[in-house]
């Protein structure tokens, strides 16, 4: 059981091929929601590649709120853990979509619930897991919490670090595998890369866009190669990433092996619209990875 603790959001997306500036009003070309949030979106990618997944999270009790939790159910995620607050609104994220890239403000609202309490509440079902994934769109608190309990128990815990300002430099020794992209790495190390990837071998793996990803494996630096793809929208391509990097794990793969995968995946992942649009089925990334060779 791979289990996702994170956040679950309404993607509001606005495609426009200029930018406004300050005080400035233009007309944008599109208006859509799709279901988002880096926790929901990593769990549905997992899902995808078939793979028992629950997930933990909070939604308002609102239409957002409600289609979102169906939307997890479609993809046959366990949402058991997955529990309506009546204190806020679901979390939102406002997507500028720019020539298929994006700028993103998130709106926590209920994910600011998902507290130590709620962890408490799924605890025989983390103990469980063959991985616990996390990113940081619930309180950081909660992220400590879990971190320790994964920790104590030797249950593997991927962390991806997004939003890094949220980031705690403590949580560092406890994790098992921590994924931030270049400019998160950048933050949160310095100038010193290769620096911070032997600090922390097959522990630290950078992504790196659509070149792919790397890793210091104890006596090397590895370089994992990006697949080529046509980008229609970045959204979600990093959990994308996640997604596909925790299945290969909880199916066993060895590292290497999981970042081909996981690039794989991700280089499907932005051919199609929204965070979750793209995300591709197990048949879908090996014919994928089939057509590299
Ligand atoms: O990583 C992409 C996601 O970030 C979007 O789906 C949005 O909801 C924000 O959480
Ligand atoms: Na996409």
């Amino acid at each position: 059981m791979i289990t996702i603790i994170g956040s679950i959001n309404m993607d509001i997306v606005t495609e426009t091929t200029i930018f406004p500036k300050q005080g400035e009003t233009i007309l944008g070309n599109k208006f859509t929601t799709v279901p988002g949030g880096k926790g929901a979106n990593q769990a549905v990618a997992a899902a995808r590649l078939h793979h028992p997944v629950q997930m933990i999270g909070r939604v308002g009790a609102d239409e957002f709120g409600s289609s979102l939790y169906n939307n997890l159910n479609n993809e046959k995620i366990n949402t058991k853990f997955v529990k309506e607050t009546t204190c806020k609104a679901t979390g939102i994220a406002n997507i500028l979509l720019y020539e298929g890239d994006n700028r993103i403000i998130v709106v926590a609202g209920a994910n600011d619930e998902v507290t130590i309490e709620a962890v408490d509440e799924a605890m025989d079902a983390i103990k469980n897991s063959a991985i616990v994934v996390l990113q940081l769109e619930i309180p950081q608190q909660t992220v400590t919490y879990i971190i320790n309990i994964c920790h104590e128990l030797n249950i593997p815990v991927l962390l991806n670090p997004a939003p890094s300002e949220r980031f705690e430099h403590q949580w560092m020794d406890k994790l098992t595998y921590f994924t931030p992209n270049e400019s998160e790495c950048h933050d949160l190390f310095g100038d010193d890369l290769e620096g911070a990837l032997m600090q922390y071998p097959n522990k630290l793996i950078v992504t790196l866009g659509d070149k792919g990803a790397r890793f210091y494996d104890g006596k090397q630096h590895q370089f994992i190669a990006g697949c080529p793809s046509t980008v229609v929208d970045t959204t979600g391509a990093g959990d994308t990433f996640n997604g596909a990097f925790a299945f290969c794990i909880a199916e066993g793969y060895k590292i290497g092996a999981a970042l081909q995968f996981a690039n794989a995946a991700a280089s499907l992942s932005v051919e199609k619209f929204g965070a979750q649009g793209g995300m591709p089925t197990l048949a879908d990334v090996q014919f994928r990875l089939n057509n590299m060779k």
